[in-house]
């Protein structure tokens, strides 16, 4: 659904801006893995918008493949506990892999899969965030590749998810607290 959607009290990244970053994002990327054999893994399933974009703005090779964990169930407090709901579907063995997700919250989840990726012999492994929540790190990591640095509220949108709603709206935004309250 487009812009002025009931639920959302405030927009807090454009669709524009959104696209603007993503294309110098994309051409960082392209800059830093040019000649090197780069996979692009997306955590499903909130990264799939991030990645359909940040794909379409590379100028180099890459191949990309999913991966799907959970960290937050329904509710809207990551668990700190990440199960893989589903596997990569190839060997990752000296390839350079750049993990893509759609937020990082307390960085739980980007944790451990960059340490697995290691584990299974990535050539390297880093992190390309289209949103990372200010102050909410439980262990601050150096991130590379940020789209922007939100406050540490609950958003939705842009592949984010309210019991599983709002991942389609084209900008992310802050829920209205009605909505999830009760809940
Ligand atoms: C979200 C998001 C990250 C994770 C970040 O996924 O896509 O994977 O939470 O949280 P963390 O930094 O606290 O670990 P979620 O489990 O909501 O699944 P989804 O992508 O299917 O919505």
């Amino acid at each position: 659904m487009a812009a002025g959607h009931p639920d959302i009290e405030r927009v807090l990244v454009t669709q524009e801006q959104l696209a603007e970053r993503i294309t110098a994002m994309g051409a960082a990327i392209s800059a830093d893995y040019r000649g090197r054999d780069l996979l692009i893994i997306g955590v499903l399933k909130g990264a799939a918008w991030f990645v359909a974009d940040l794909t379409r703005a590379l100028d180099i090779d890459f191949t990309v493949d999913f991966m799907a964990v959970s960290s937050y169930g329904n509710a809207h407090k990551s668990s700190g506990v990440v199960r893989i709901l589903k596997d990569l579907d190839t060997p990752i063995e000296g390839r350079h892999v750049l993990i893509a997700e759609d937020i990082l919250d307390t960085g739980l989840t980007l944790k451990y899969l960059a340490r697995n990726f290691r584990t299974r012999g990535a050539a390297s492994v880093e992190i390309a965030a289209c949103v990372v929540k200010e102050d909410a790190q439980e262990e601050p990591m150096s991130i590379p590749y940020v789209g922007f640095v939100i406050p540490n509220e609950f958003v939705v949108g842009y592949g984010l998810d309210y019991s599983e709603h709002y991942r389609g709206l084209p900008y992310i935004g802050l829920l209205k607290p009605a909505i999830y309250e009760g809940n």
